[in-house]
């Protein structure tokens, strides 16, 4: 099983790639743009609330100054909820859909770089081989389950 921090890498990468398909899209798309940004919406919810009771807790666990770190990327969590909460009641062929599109990718993008940055390397040290093995096996039930109530 790859390590933690190697599954939720792949989601950054996944998630990445939803941006880029969804910046590709043309205005009279709709149905393609709202079903990619459904799938977003379900990604980046199921990611971050595997990490806020999962794997930030381990982190924390760990020391090493971890508490900052994981109160901001808490923050920057709860930043990305309310933008998508606004993406929601927006109309997917407006220009404010796809400005909203633009600054939720860039803030997605920062946070992506300061866990990469800050908070993966704390949770290489920190968390022990056969945590991180059943870490990454919660990880991809939660992901599959989501993933199951959307094709559903
Ligand atoms: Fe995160
Ligand atoms: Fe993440």
């Amino acid at each position: 099983m790859p390590h933690i921090i190697e599954k939720l890498h792949q989601d950054h990468e996944r998630v990445e790639q939803l941006f880029t398909k969804l910046q590709a899209t043309s205005t009279g798309a709709k149905k393609t743009r709202e079903n990619l940004c459904r799938t977003l919406a379900q990604e980046l919810k199921a990611h971050t609330q595997f990490e806020e009771r999962i794997f930030y807790p381990a982190v924390r666990e760990s020391g090493d100054g971890a508490g900052p770190k994981v109160k901001h990327a808490l923050e920057e969590h709860r930043e990305v909820e309310r933008m998508l909460m606004r993406l929601e009641k927006m109309d997917v062929a407006s220009e404010e859909f796809m400005d909203l599109i633009g600054q939720l990718q860039e803030a997605v993008q920062e946070h992506v770089r300061e866990e990469e940055d800050e908070i993966f390397p704390l949770a290489r040290k920190g968390i022990e081989e056969e945590d991180s093995t059943q870490m990454a096996i919660r990880h991809d039930k939660m992901i599959r389950d989501v993933r199951h109530h959307v094709t559903r």
